[in-house]
């Protein structure tokens, strides 16, 4: 049986590459923050896969990392999927303390730290995938601190790619533009849901790229809406 990661599962993105990837051959280990987000995603899956474990943590906590590698136990993953992510949306001069460390936490130390533990326990043919964005190659004004941690995921990603190829081990980069998740909830501005992308389009791309033969490698995915960036 597969194991499959999917950080941030609860919602957008992360769930629905959960529902994408469900397969009788799978176990998947979801993780989010939300318990009662994260329980849907799991009634969504459950039917279609082996097996769903769900790793509560938050990920701008220190100590949320090293418990959710316990708890992800010492069986090697096939996939992890980091995709777990906030974005923190003001001019820079503004952005708090607080506002700046979660946003390292999630975007930045998670990845980091999960990648970290489990790529080298992986077998060959396994992947790393690693939700970035448009922002990871490009400035925005007022988006400094999330185009920081995404440039900064796009370099620790290229790094590890060339080190994990000998292994046999693919990282696969997604770049989505603006996709219609509740990630736009909380950012202040008038945005065109309907000129968005949808998550499950980005799940396709994913899913595609996995589907490759594992001596293939889709390395990096740009997706956006033919509209144009907004
Ligand atoms: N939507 C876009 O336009 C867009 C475009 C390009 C890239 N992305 C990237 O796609 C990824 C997923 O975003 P999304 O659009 O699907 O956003 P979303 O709907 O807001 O989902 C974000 C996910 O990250 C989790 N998360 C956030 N803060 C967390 C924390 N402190 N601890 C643990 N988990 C946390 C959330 O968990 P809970 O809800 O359970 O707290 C949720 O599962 C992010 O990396 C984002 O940067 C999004």
């Amino acid at each position: 049986m597969k194991r499959y990661l999917i950080t941030g599962a609860s919602r957008g993105i992360g769930r629905a590459i959960a529902e994408k990837l469900a397969a009788d051959d799978a176990m998947l280990l979801l993780h989010g923050r939300d318990t009662v987000a994260l329980a849907q995603t799991c009634k969504s899956v459950e039917p279609h896969c082996a097996k769903v474990v769900l790793l509560v943590h938050d990920l701008a906590k220190p100590s949320a990392l090293s418990d959710l590698i316990a708890e992800a136990g010492k069986e090697p993953i096939d996939l992890l999927v980091n995709n777990a992510g906030v974005a923190v949306v003001k001019p820079f001069t503004e952005i708090t303390t607080i506002e700046w460390e979660q946003t390292v936490g999630v975007n930045i130390t998670a990845p980091f730290m999960l990648t970290q533990h489990f790529a080298p326990r992986m077998p060959p043919g396994s992947s790393v995938v690693n939700i970035l964005s448009i922002a990871a190659r490009t400035g925005f004004p007022n988006w400094s601190a999330y185009c920081m941690s995404k440039f900064a995921v796009e370099g620790f990603s290229q790094s590890v790619r060339e080190e994990l190829r000998d292994r046999k081990i693919r990282v696969i980069n997604v770049y989505p533009a603006a996709t219609d998740t509740n990630i736009w909830d909380h950012i202040e501005g008038d945005w065109p849901r309907g000129k968005m992308i949808s998550p499950e389009e980005v799940a396709s791309a994913v899913a595609y790229a996995l589907s490759r033969p594992t001596d293939v490698t889709l390395e990096n995915i740009t997706l956006s809406s033919l509209v144009g960036n907004l």
